[in-house]
C-alpha cells in the first residue's frame, strides 16, 4: 500500500505547506536498485582510531570517493568538500570519560554537511569484553550517543554502532557494505556485535551464490521479497506456503526460476516433509511465515492464542530442530528468524503475538553459543511498520501512527527487510548470532 502523506510532502507545494505548518517531512529513502555495484555512491569519510586505518585499506571497494579531516590530498573541509554520502568513524580506542569530546568534535562540523540518505556507523568493542570498568564505560556511552544521534539525523539519514570483536575485524568489509550502502535504508540506531567468522563471500556482487535458501510464507509481502533478494544474491530459492497460497507460489517460483513446497509448517508431518524436499541440505533458512490474530487479552480466544503461537514460535521451534537433527541444515547454515518489535516492545491486542515474537528473539539468543562449533548462526530481524497487506488492514489512525512514530517518520518496505535478511543469510555474516536486527526506522516503540 502505498504512503501518499510521503507523496504528498514530497510534492513542490506539498513541501511548503508541510514546512509552514511544520508537520513532519519524510523523504523518499534510496534503496538499492539491482545491477547496482558500489555500496557508496559519493564521498566517504574516515576518521578516529586504528580501525579506521584498517577501513581505509579496503574502502575503494566500497566508493572512490575517500577522505579524512587529516592533511593530504584527500583532506575533507566542512562547507568545502562534497557532500557526505557515508561516514565511519573508529570511537573503539575511546577510554575515558574526557576522551568522548572526541565525538562531538568529529560528528559536529559534518552534520550539515550530510548528503540525503547518508549513512554514517560508529565502531567500538563491546563493554562486557573489557576488563577496566572506566573503558567499559566509555564504550557503553558510544550506545546513547549513537542512539540520540540517529535521532537528529535529518533527510533520511541512519546511524549504527558496530562493536567489533577480538579477530572480528576482517569482518568489517561485510557489515560496511551493508550498512554504508541503501541496503540497510530503513535501519537506524541499532547497535550490532561482530565475531570473527571464518567463511568469507567470495564474490561480493553474489554473495549467495552455491547457497541454498528456504524461505516459509513466500508467497506474498515480506516473504515474497525475501525469496526474489536471496535469488538477486545468488542463491538457490525453495519457496513454501500454505496449498491455499499455491497459484502465488507457484507464479513467484515460475518467475524465479524457483522451487516451490506447499505444505501447512503446522502439520504433523511438516518436518519430515521438509526433510524429504531437501535431499542434498540447506544453507539458509528463514522461518518468514507469520499471523497475526489480534484481541485483548480479556477477549482472547484460545484458538486465537493457540494459532498464533502454533505458526510463529511452535513450527520454527520444531522444524529447525528437525532439519539440524537430520543434518539437513549443514555446518555454517545461517538460520533468521522473522520477529517483530511488538515482540521487543509490547503492543496491545497482540499478547499471543508479542509473545511469540519475543519466543523468538530468546531463541536466537539461546541457540547461538550450542551452534556456533557447527559455524552455524542463528539471528532475529525484528520489522518496525512495513507496507504489506498485514499493515493494510490496520485502522486508519493507528496505521498512520505506525508510519510516522520513527526516526524516518515512514513505513518500511518489504525489500528493507529482505536486504536485512540476505546480508545475515551471507557466508561472512557468521560474524553476527544471537542477535535481534530491528529493521524500524528507529522506531519509538521499544526503543
Ligand atoms: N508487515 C509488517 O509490518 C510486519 C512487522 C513485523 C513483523 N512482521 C513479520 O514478518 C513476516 C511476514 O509478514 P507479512 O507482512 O509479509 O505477512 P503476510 O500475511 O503478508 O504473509 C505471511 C505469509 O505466511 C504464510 N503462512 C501463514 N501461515 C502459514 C503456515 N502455517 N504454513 C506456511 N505458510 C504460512 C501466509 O500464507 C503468507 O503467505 C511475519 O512473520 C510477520 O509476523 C511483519
Amino acid at each position: 500500500m502505498s504512503d501518499r502523506y510521503i507523496d504528498f510532502a514530497n510534492s513542490s507545494l506539498g513541501h511548503r505547506l508541510v514546512a509552514a505548518i511544520g508537520l513532519p517531512s519524510p523523504v523518499r529513502l534510496e534503496r538499492w536498485q539491482a545491477g547496482r555495484l558500489r555500496p557508496v555512491e559519493g564521498a566517504l569519510l574516515l576518521g578516529g582510531g586504528a580501525l579506521a586505518t584498517q577501513v581505509q585499506a579496503f574502502a575503494n571497494k566500497l566508493t572512490d570517493a575517500i577522505y579524512t579531516y587529516g592533511n593530504g590530498t584527500s583532506t575533507w573541509i566542512p562547507g568545502h568538500g562534497p557532500k557526505l554520502k557515508a561516514v565511519v568513524f573508529d570511537a573503539s580506542d575511546l577510554q575515558h570519560t574526557d576522551q568522548l569530546k572526541q565525538l562531538r568534535e568529529f560528528f559536529q562540523p559534518l552534520l550539515k554537511n550530510l548528503d540525503n540518505s547518508a549513512h554514517l556507523v560508529i565502531l567500538g568493542r563491546a563493554p562486557e569484553t573489557l576488563a577496566d570498568p572506566f573503558a567499559a564505560s566509555a564504550q557503553r556511552a558510544l550506545e546513547g550517543f549513537s542512539r540520540s544521534l540517529a535521532k537528529e539525523l535529518r533527510n533520511g539519514g541512519v546511524l549504527q554502532l558496530l562493536y567489533v570483536g577480538d579477530g572480528a575485524e576482517d569482518q568489517l568489509e561485510g557489515a560496511l557494505r551493508f550498512f554504508l550502502s541503501p541496503k540497510s535504508a530503513y535501519i537506524s540506531g541499532q547497535v550490532i556485535r561482530l565475531q570473527a567468522c571464518a567463511t568469507p563471500v567470495e564474490d561480493w556482487t553474489r554473495p549467495l551464490a552455491g547457497r541454498k535458501a528456504l524461505v516459509t510464507g513466500a508467497a506474498r509481502g515480506i516473504g515474497a521479497s525475501i525469496a526474489q533478494t536471496l535469488a538477486r544474491d545468488g542463491a538457490e530459492v525453495i519457496l513454501l506456503d500454505v496449498p491455499q497460497a499455491k497459484a502465488d507460489l507457484e507464479a513467484l517460483g515460475a518467475r524465479l526460476g524457483a522451487r516451490t513446497v506447499a505444505l501447512d509448517i503446522c502439520s504433523e508431518d511438516a518436518a519430515s516433509q521438509l526433510i524429504e524436499h531437501l535431499p542434498d541440505g540447506l544453507d539458509i533458512l528463514v522461518h518468514n511465515a507469520g499471523i497475526t490474530r489480534d484481541k485483548t487479552l480479556a477477549n482472547m480466544t484460545p484458538e486465537y492464542w493457540d494459532a498464533v503461537l502454533a505458526v510463529n514460535l511452535n513450527a520454527p521451534q520444531v522444524l529447525t530442530k528437525a532439519l539440524l537433527d537430520s543434518g539437513t541444515l549443514r555446518d555454517h547454515a545461517r538460520v533468521v528468524l522473522l520477529a517483530s518489535i511488538s515482540g521487543i516492545a509490547g503492543n496491545r491486542g497482540q499478547t499471543n503475538y508479542a509473545a511469540s515474537k519475543a519466543g523468538l528473539i530468546g531463541l536466537a539468543q539461546a541457540w547461538a553459543p550450542l551452534l556456533k562449533p557447527r559455524g552455524i548462526s542463528i539471528n532475529a530481524v525484528a520489522p518496525g511498520f512495513i507496507e504489506t497487506q498485514m499493515t493494510a488492514h490496520i485502522p486508519f489512525a493507528l496505521r498512520e501512527a505506525g508510519r510516522r512514530m520513527s526516526s524516518l517518520g515512514q513505513g518500511g518496505l518489504p525489500q528493507d527487510v529482505a536486504e536485512a535478511v540476505a546480508w545475515l543469510g551471507q557466508p561472512g555474516s557468521g560474524a553476527v548470532s544471537g542477535q535481534a536486527l530491528r529493521v524500524c526506522g528507529q522506531s519509538l516503540l521499544g526503543a
